[in-house]
């Protein structure tokens, strides 16, 4: 009996083809505009000790509650893979000893992140994010860079109809009284609460607000629902109201939301959201904010911090959808058609010539005829095939073939590589 098939874990995908062009163009733009402010890459191992999320992202968050994958290796640690990447790129900060040596810095970083959620279109258990992370900076100037540098990310992809969404979440001085308030409305109309937010309630009360139950709604638009921004002390108000200026004076418009708690505990004044209305449920494409406590909950107090994070697939799902028309191409310069043994030893020869001359080749060692080798280059949208059978090495050339124009000609090494030097920025 066959033995069944083994499919990828749910959850996951295996990016190819057409799509992973895309993958590469997000992944340009990110490395592009990251040179260009100046920001470096940081590369953080893809499981971390359990503790770093518990304390960094917080217990009462469903990250950490619910969505870790979590285990134990064979030495008995409790490792996770990493849910996200801020913890990590704050616990680097602090174990190479940066607070004395150099308090100031800026990374950021791509790659795969790991949560345990239900997958849909836009969320998987496997997805992947580019951050950016400012370390050591408390001015409001610096929020405002993390969504410049998001803002023109985006424009960059081409994507447009984009909403900012902002709030601030206060700090240890003037949380408390909000959460107080918060708490004693809410605890007044327990009723009106669905079970998870009465849970949600004794736990992180903050979270509340992020529920989209229409019961939980309905109390929220009641015009004595205490709202965070009256709760500010004046350092979070003034943070606040110059991250509002510095997004006007570079013509960013942004809405307030006063709902925007964000799924992380580790934010203090500034958080943010970058929402689409073309992707369904799943409409967070970016999300960051300031992390000035992040730090002490690691154990070394004092460093302020602000960044954020994009969902790769989110971004790529948009462009399909939107950009189709301008969806990058990955197509050769030349075709390099081997018709027999004898022309697949010239062919290899002249690839490593090629790679001299940095043009870009594909050989095709099918072992087939010139039809196939035709229809197939035809098919690639390549420019030049080149041909390399019997006949050609007995003249000792080359048959190259102008896919656009129909034409064939014969020609030596020489005059093959100066033609293709000066035709491949054309291809
Ligand atoms: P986050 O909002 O949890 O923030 O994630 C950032 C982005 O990652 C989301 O806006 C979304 O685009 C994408 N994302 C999250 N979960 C999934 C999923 N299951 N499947 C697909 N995409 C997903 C953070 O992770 C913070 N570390 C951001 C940050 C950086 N804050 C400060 N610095």
């Amino acid at each position: 009996m066959g033995q069944q098939k083994i499919t990828v874990p749910k959850g996951t995908k295996d990016i190819l083809g057409e799509e992973v062009v895309w993958w590469q163009k997000v992944e340009e733009v990110v490395r592009e505009m990251a040179n260009l402010f100046g920001y470096q890459e940081i590369r953080t191992p893809i499981f971390e000790q359990t503790e770093l999320f518990a304390r960094g992202v917080g217990e009462e968050t469903d990250i950490v509650q619910k969505e870790m994958y979590t285990f134990q290796d064979k030495g008995g640690r409790s490792i996770t893979l990493r849910p996200e990447g801020t913890a990590p790129v704050m616990r680097a900060y602090i174990e190479h000893g940066l607070s004395v040596t150099n308090p100031r810095v800026k990374w950021f970083y791509l790659g795969p992140m790991f949560r345990y959620e239900r997958p849909q279109a836009g969320r998987m258990r496997q997805f992947h994010q580019f951050g950016f992370e400012a370390l050591g900076f408390s001015r409001p100037a610096v929020d405002v860079e993390i969504i410049l540098v998001a803002y023109l990310i985006y424009q960059e992809l081409g994507l447009s109809e984009l909403t900012l969404e902002l709030n601030s979440l206060g700090c240890e001085k003037c949380r408390p009284s909000y959460l107080s308030k918060l708490t004693k409305f809410l605890e007044e109309r327990k009723d009106n609460l669905c079970a998870n937010c009465v849970r949600r309630l004794e736990k992180n009360p903050l979270r509340v607000l992020d529920c989209k139950e229409e019961g939980c709604q309905n109390l929220f638009k009641s015009p004595s629902f205490p709202v965070i921004e009256e709760y500010l002390c004046s350092d979070c108000r003034n943070h606040q109201f110059k991250v509002e200026a510095g997004l006007e004076n570079l013509g960013i418009s942004y809405q307030i939301n006063p709902f925007l708690v964000r799924g992380l505990d580790y934010y203090t004044k500034t958080a943010f959201e970058v929402k689409t209305g073309q992707l369904g449920a799943q409409d967070a494409i970016g999300g960051g904010g300031r992390y000035d406590q992040l730090s002490a909950a690691l154990g070394v107090p004092g460093v302020a911090g602000v960044g954020f994070a994009a969902g790769i697939e989110r971004i790529v799902l948009l462009l399909e959808k939107t950009q189709q028309e301008t969806r990058p191409k990955k197509v050769p310069c030349l075709y390099l058609s081997p018709l027999d043994e004898e022309g697949e030893k010239q062919v290899l020869r002249l690839a490593r010539e090629l790679t001299k001359w940095r043009v870009p080749f594909y050989c095709d060692f099918a072992d087939k005829g010139l039809r196939y080798h035709l229809k197939k280059a035809q098919k690639s949208g390549v420019k030049w095939v080149l041909m390399v059978g019997q006949e050609e090495i007995e003249r000792g050339g080359f048959s190259l073939k102008n896919l656009t124009s129909g034409s064939q000609v014969f020609l030596q090494e020489d005059e093959l590589l100066r033609l293709l030097q000066k035709e491949k920025s054309l291809c």
